[in-house]
C-alpha cells in the first residue's frame, strides 16, 4: 500500500492499541508511546541544541548526523520507559514532514525499519498537525470542532478542525513565523539559541509599552500574519541604541523584550480569538514551541474567556517539538484507517489543509 492509503476491511485498528511516535523533522531526535490515542506511557527526547548553539541556529548538516547518532537509543528508551516491546505496539507513527530533509529521512528510515521488521502498521504525520494534537494528551473531553494556533519557529498558523483529520486553513503568516522574529532579535541581544524562552526571561522586568512597535497587516481584514516588519523595527532600534550609546544598556534590552513580546501576543491573541469567532466554534486551543511562552497563553486565555470561548494549551513540556503529539495524531490516522507503505518518504514543503 502506498502513502495514504487505506487499509483493508480486516486491519481495523485496536481502540487502545499502543502506537509508538518518531519525530525528527528538525533538531530534537524524539520518541514516545502513546495508549489509545491519548495516554501518554513515554516521552523520550534527545535535544541537539547544545550541538548547534555555537552556530547560533540549526544546521541541517549535523542536525541529520545527530538524528543518526542517536534515534536507536531514543526508540529504545520510549519502550523501555512505557515498559513495553516493540511486539507490544499496534503501529508506527512518524513525521515525514515538513522539515529538514536529512533529518525527516533519519526518522522515516527509522519507522519504516521498525515497521517491516514486525509486520506493524506504519503512518506518516504532518508535523503541524503532531503539534495540534499534543493539546488532545492531557484533555480527555477535548474533541473538534475547534480552531487551533500553531506557532512555533517555522510556522503560524491558524486552522479550524470541523472533525479529527480535517484541517481548513484559516489564515497563516506571509513571511516570518513568530518564533523566527523572537529568535532573530534574541539573537542580536546576544541571548543565545534557541532565543524564545531567554527572551521571556528578560521581558519579565521590562516594560511593555516602553518601545513602540508596529502591529503587521493592522487594520487589515484579514486572520493571516506579518512578523517581518515587526522583527525589522526592532533591530532596526538596537541597532539605532548601539549607535549611539556604544551598547545595548540592559534596562534597554529588558524594555525591548517586554515590549517585542507583547507586539507578538497581542496580534496573535487578536486573531486567534476572532478565527474562533469566523469558524463558530466554541473551544480554542494552541500549540507549537511559542505556546510555552506565559505571557501568550495569560492573554489569550482572558482574550478568549471574555470570548466565552474553552481555551486549551498543552502542558509547557508538549508544546515543543517530541514524538507523544507524533504518536497521538498517528493513532487518529491509523484508526481512520490510513496506512503508509515502504515508499512513504519525507517531504520537506508537505502542506496540511491541502491534504483534505
Ligand atoms: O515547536 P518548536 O519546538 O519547533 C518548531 O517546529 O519550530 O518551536 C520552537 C520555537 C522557537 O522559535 C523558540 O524560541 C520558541 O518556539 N519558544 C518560545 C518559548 N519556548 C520556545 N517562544 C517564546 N516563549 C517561550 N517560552
Ligand atoms: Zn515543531
Amino acid at each position: 500500500m502506498s502513502v495514504g492509503a487505506a487499509a483493508g476491511a480486516g486491519d481495523r485498528f485496536p481502540a487502545g492499541g499502543l502506537v509508538l511516535g518518531i519525530e525528527t523533522s528538525c533538531d530534537e531526535s524524539a520518541a514516545a508511546v502513546v495508549a489509545g490515542g491519548r495516554e501518554l506511557r513515554s516521552n523520550v527526547i534527545a535535544s541537539q541544541v547544545a550541538a548547534h548553539r555555537k552556530f547560533g541556529g540549526v544546521v541541517p548538516e549535523v542536525a541529520s548526523r545527530k538524528h543518526l547518532e542517536t534515534i536507536v537509543g531514543v526508540v529504545d528508551a520510549a519502550l523501555a520507559e512505557a515498559g513495553v516491546r516493540l511486539t507490544d505496539l499496534s503501529g508506527v507513527a512518524v513525521t515525514y514532514g515538513p522539515g529538514l530533509v536529512g533529518s525527516l529521512l533519519v526518522g522515516v528510515s527509522t519507522a519504516k525499519a521498525l515497521a517491516l521488521a514486525k509486520d506493524l502498521p506504519l503512518v506518516g504525520v504532518h508535523h503541524v498537525e503532531a503539534h495540534i494534537y499534543a493539546n488532545f494528551l492531557d484533555e480527555p473531553g477535548l474533541e473538534p470542532p475547534l480552531v487551533c494556533l500553531t506557532v512555533s519557529g517555522g510556522h503560524t498558523a491558524l486552522f479550524h478542525l470541523p472533525e479529527y483529520g480535517r484541517y481548513v486553513l484559516l489564515g497563516q503568516t506571509r513571511d516570518d513565523a513568530a518564533g523566527e522574529a523572537l529568535d532573530k532579535v534574541a539573537r542580536v541581544l546576544g541571548l543565545g539559541y534557541p532565543g524564545g524562552p531567554a527572551l521571556e526571561k528578560l521581558a519579565e522586568e521590562g516594560d511593555p509599552g516602553a518601545v513602540p512597535l508596529p502591529r503587521g497587516l493592522a487594520g487589515e481584514e484579514t486572520l493571516d500574519f506579518s512578523f517581518s516588519g515587526l522583527k525589522t523595527a526592532a533591530l532596526s532600534f538596537l541597532n539605532s541604541v548601539r549607535q549611539r550609546e556604544g551598547a545595548i544598556p540592559p534596562e534597554v534590552a529588558r524594555d525591548l523584550a517586554a515590549s517585542l513580546q507583547w507586539a507578538v501576543v497581542d496580534v496573535l491573541a487578536g486573531r486567534a480569538v476572532a478565527a474562533a469567532a469566523r469558524a463558530g466554534v466554541r473551544t480554542l486551543i494552541v500549540s507549537g514551541g511559542v505556546a510555552a511562552n506565559r505571557s501568550l497563553r495569560a492573554e489569550i486565555r482572558r482574550r478568549g474567556g471574555e470570548a466565552g470561548l474553552s481555551v486549551h494549551f498543552p502542558p509547557a513540556s508538549l508544546c515543543t517539538d517530541n514524538a507523544a503529539m507524533v504518536a497521538c495524531a498517528g493513532y487518529y490516522r491509523l484508526r481512520r484507517g490510513e496506512r503508509a507503505g515502504l515508499d512513504l518518504n519525507a517531504v520537506p514543503n508537505l502542506p496540511l489543509a491541502a491534504e483534505e
